[in-house]
């Protein structure tokens, strides 16, 4: 099982999802990041890791508008019936039949040109070895891109505040945690950002969706008063609007010499 299981709480993702533009803005940062990459390529091998069921996958897919038969698809998700989901919603984006794998270790023989990762590597039980199984499936000349919150980020400071309170450091890795491996693995890296905004009707039920999809299985150990107030420097008339920002990583294997 992965550190964080997404099954128990993909509705309170789901409610993050439609109420934030996270997804809108990361979709315009991989278009700018991989435009030149991506160019006149008579075939792509892409792997999205931790695509969960392709509610982000299907329309960022739509948004790089790639010609379907120079697309080769595979998708790794652990939580089993949304990597069903996510392989028929992508379906259409390539000629040819989309590869399931539930851990990217049992991607065995592939040379991805690009491996994508959206909000997926903070839940990962060992990040060196994830990062490096990405490198041994990854093309000399392939790219890694991924999106991930840093320490400023304010859902990054609700892990802190919240892990504070029962005495724990967060159990999730965050950018500066992924930057450093990918130096140390032998990767040069480009970071950018991309901004988006979280925006709900304020109640205690809103806050708890909010809460459950940060904390997951984490949530029954720590004081909820204490948690529910964090929201509070955030409500405005009552709704909840919060501005922040996750970096993008764009990086590949620097030349040996
Ligand atoms: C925040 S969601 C992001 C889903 C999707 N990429 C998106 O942008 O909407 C994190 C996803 O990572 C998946 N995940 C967690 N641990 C994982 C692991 N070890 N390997 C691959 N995916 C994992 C979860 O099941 C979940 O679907």
């Amino acid at each position: 099982m992965p550190e964080k299981d997404f099954a128990p709480i993909e509705n309170d993702y789901a409610f993050f999802m439609a109420h934030a533009t996270e997804a809108e803005s990361d979709i315009v940062a991989y278009q700018r990041e991989l435009a030149d990459f991506l160019l006149d390529r008579t075939s792509i091998r892409m792997l999205d890791f931790g695509c969960g069921n392709g509610d982000f996958s299907a329309p960022l897919l739509n948004a790089l508008n790639l010609p379907p038969e120079v697309l080769y698809l595979s998708l790794c998700e652990p939580v089993t019936h949304q990597l069903d989901q996510a392989a028929e919603r992508v379906a259409r984006f390539s000629h040819h039949s989309v590869e399931t794998l539930e851990d990217v270790s049992s991607a065995k023989d592939q040379q991805f040109d690009l491996i994508l990762s959206n909000h997926v590597l903070y839940y990962v039980q060992d990040l060196s070895q994830t990062i490096g199984e990405m490198r041994r499936t990854l093309q000399p000349e392939g790219k890694l891109a991924f999106a991930i919150a840093n320490a400023e980020n304010v859902i990054v400071a609700i892990w802190k505040a919240g892990f504070a309170l029962i005495n724990q450091p967060v159990p999730y890795y965050m950018s500066e945690d992924v930057q450093r491996v990918l130096a140390e693995q032998g990767f040069a890296v480009q970071k950018t950002e991309a901004k988006f905004q979280m925006r709900f009707p304020d109640s205690e039920e809103n806050r708890m969706k909010i809460l459950r999809f940060c904390f997951g299985h984490h949530l029954e150990g720590i004081p909820l008063p204490q948690l529910l107030g964090m929201f509070d420097p955030y409500q405005q008339d009552g709704t909840i609007v919060i501005d922040t920002y996750s970096d993008h990583l764009l990086a590949e294997l620097k030349p040996e010499g």
